[in-house]
């Protein structure tokens, strides 16, 4: 992975108690770069899976999913087509919660349709977990998934995308969509937080 620049990110005034309270630095974990030559390395192994599909529905995982979908999306040579979904997450603190909720569903039917759903990072997998069933449920032709990241010790549930993008230790990252508080989702490369003293 590629290192070498840090963002400093300074104390903000209470913006209705969302905002985090101490500064923090964001080292770069994955470069811009790196990333892109990734998706094109997945998109390849998707047009395969996929090879010959009427139809894939694309399904992003809001919020944090919305700049690798775009991204995704563009290097597939397939006859696709978008829509998403918003499960509930952190909320505003880096504690993840075994209770998820549909906070946004799908605009379109998936019944014998083929499916990806996209996921910015599994984590302890509860949120991808409850997901997969919910769209097993509308009996979908295949259903597949991709996260851009994995930190697989944290997990605690049993479930492993189909494609990852990278596998990370156990660091809070932000960037390429992924927040910390709704902050730093237009970085363009991923980033550890660390706090300063
Ligand atoms: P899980 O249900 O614990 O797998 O949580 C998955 C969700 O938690 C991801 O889609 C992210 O929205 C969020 N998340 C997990 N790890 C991080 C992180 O390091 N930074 C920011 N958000 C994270
Ligand atoms: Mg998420």
């Amino acid at each position: 992975m590629d290192s070498g620049r840090s963002i400093r990110m300074l104390r903000q005034e209470n913006q209705g108690g969302v905002m985090p309270e101490r500064p923090y630095v964001i080292d770069q974990m994955i470069s811009a770069k790196s990333i892109a030559a990734r998706i094109e390395e997945l998109s390849s192994e998707i047009e395969a899976e996929y090879a010959g599909t009427d139809k894939l529905v694309v399904v992003g995982l809001l919020r944090g999913s919305f700049v690798f979908i775009a991204d995704l999306v563009r290097e597939l040579d397939l006859p696709v087509e978008v829509d998403f979904l918003e499960a509930s997450s952190y909320g505003n603190t880096m504690e993840s919660s075994r209770e998820v909720r549909i906070l946004k569903d799908l605009r379109g039917e998936i019944e014998r349709r083929d499916i990806l759903v996209v996921e910015d990072i599994v984590d302890t997998g509860h949120t991808l977990t409850h997901v997969m069933h919910l769209l097993e449920s509308r009996n979908p032709a295949k259903l597949k998934t991709i996260a851009l990241l994995d930190k697989p010790s944290r997990r605690e549930a049993q479930i492993k995308a189909d494609w990852i993008g990278f596998s990370i230790p156990d660091e809070f990252v932000v960037g390429y969509g992924i927040d910390f508080a709704q902050r730093n989702r237009n970085l363009p490369f991923i980033g550890k937080v660390r706090f300063e003293e």
